[in-house]
């Protein structure tokens, strides 16, 4: 049998065979398909791409069905028990874990480049005292893009690999301070004797000690939580870091979009609203009740439900594990009953397992970072830390990739035609 498909068009009788390859079609071989010759060619027509790729990538595989996450072929579990999420960011660029001399180097240079310029400092110090961090390193990040204008030039890999290793040595710096902005706080400099993970940790936390030192056990998860966070093939705010990029604007003026694609409550901004539902339930006995209004679509249980994951979301699993490492720490944080019953009760529930909604990656990590000390609104901050290596790889390999083009879809026109203009008075 030919890898081919054979389209009949019954408005005409005409038959088309097309390419099959990698279970796909061309779009571009639907063109063909027309009634007259002067027709512009069929399209497909998919709102919320639900059934288009994009892109052939080797970055991250995911089987939605099995449950399976994987970063260049190696499993999330893996990586996140075993690997530092500097050898993770090192992996989704170069696309293999680093030797040791490798990996010696790469942290010395994203140890060397946290600092951002103090003119960065004043913007944030411009913002308003109650202003969302997400809106904060959206301005900041784009920011960035005018302190490197040769970052525009991002042909040269030498400077591609600049442009990325700042911006994954400078998130947490300018979440860090964003946030020391909102209490009212000096800003916390970088510590170039911590990890990527305790310097953050340090940014955020330190007061009058002279050298802040991280709990090795909160530093450890704080890492795991940024690794399980670092990729996820195309999801939205990706998508938006390789549209952006695809007109060949700067990485910084890309991954503003990413951020701001990320905040929306529907993605990234999930961990936030998971933990504000939480919250208003706020106990074990009202969790059936608002079951019964979800299901009744009155609102949308945050932290369930995923496009791609259709039975469960292996990153749910492995940060609902972390969650007992930090509680011994921190004491536990009682919104994980709430969430425990939650799950329970979703799980056994005909409506979310016919819809196929189980946790997600947003579900449970609030949790862990509210027992970690962190605000609500600095959750999806926290996801952005993480993300940046995997928005950079995948813009990356859009930049190089050279069956890509820029990103500009078509439509399907459903509007009037041929109007006349009507002055004011006959209106
Ligand atoms: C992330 O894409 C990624 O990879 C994203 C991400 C990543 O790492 O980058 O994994 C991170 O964004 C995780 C998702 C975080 N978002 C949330 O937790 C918000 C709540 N979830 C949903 O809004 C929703 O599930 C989405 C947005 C995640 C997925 O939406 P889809 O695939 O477009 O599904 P849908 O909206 O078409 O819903 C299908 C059905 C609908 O019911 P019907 O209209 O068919 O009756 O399921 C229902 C929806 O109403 N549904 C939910 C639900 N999610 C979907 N009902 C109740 N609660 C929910 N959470």
């Amino acid at each position: 049998m030919a890898d081919t498909l054979t389209i009949t068009d019954n408005r005409t009788g005409r038959t088309y065979e097309v390419e099959v390859t990698d279970d796909t079609i061309s779009a571009m071989d639907l063109r063909q398909i027309k009634v007259d010759d002067d027709d512009f060619g069929m399209l497909s027509y998919d709102p919320g791409f639900k059934n288009t790729a994009s892109t052939r990538s080797d970055i991250t595989y995911i089987d939605g069905a099995a449950g399976v996450l994987e970063y260049r072929g190696y499993p999330i579990e893996q990586l996140a028990n075993n690997a530092s999420f500097l050898e993770v960011c090192y992996l989704l660029l170069k696309g293999e874990l680093p030797t040791a001399s490798e990996y010696e180097e790469w942290t010395y240079e994203i140890t060397h480049h946290t600092f951002i310029h103090e003119n960065i400092k004043d913007f944030i110090d411009g913002f308003h005292h109650d202003a969302h961090p997400m809106g904060m390193l959206v301005s900041t990040v784009a920011a960035l893009s005018t302190f490197y204008p040769e970052a525009k030039d991002a042909t040269d890999p030498d400077t591609r690999h600049l442009q990325m290793t700042r911006l994954i040595a400078k998130f947490p710096t300018l979440a860090a301070f964003a946030y020391r902005h909102s209490i009212g706080w000096r800003p916390a400099y970088p510590d170039n004797e911590l990890s990527f993970a305790g310097n953050f940790l340090n940014m955020m936390w330190k007061t009058t000690e002279l050298r802040y030192e991280p709990n090795p056990i909160l530093e450890k998860a704080m890492d795991q939580l940024f690794i399980l966070h670092a990729d996820h093939e195309q999801n939205c705010s990706t998508t938006t870091m390789r549209t952006i990029g695809s007109s060949d604007a700067d990485p910084y003026s890309a991954a503003a979009g990413a951020v701001a694609a990320l905040y929306g409550p529907k993605h990234g901004g999930a961990n936030e609203a998971v933990l504000r539902m939480l919250e208003e339930i706020g106990s074990v006995d009202q969790v059936p009740e608002y079951v019964h209004r979800a299901k009744n679509g009155e609102f949308r249980l945050m932290g369930f439900g995923h496009r791609v994951y259709k039975n469960f979301d292996p990153r749910a699993k492995v940060i609902k594990d972390l969650a007992h490492d930090v509680f011994e720490v921190t004491g536990k944080n009682p919104l994980i009953d709430i969430a425990v019953e939650l799950e329970r009760i979703a799980l056994e529930d005909d409506y979310f397992v016919e819809r196929k909604l189980y946790p997600n990656v947003d579900f449970y990590s609030g949790i862990i970072y509210q027992a970690m000390g962190f605000p609500t609104s600095m959750f999806p901050v926290l996801f952005a830390i993480g993300r940046i290596p995997g928005w950079l790889s995948q813009w990356q390999e859009n930049l190089l990739d050279p069956a890509q083009a820029i990103a500009r879809p078509r439509q399907v026109y459903i509007g009037e035609r041929d109007r006349d203009w009507l002055p004011m008075d006959q209106r």
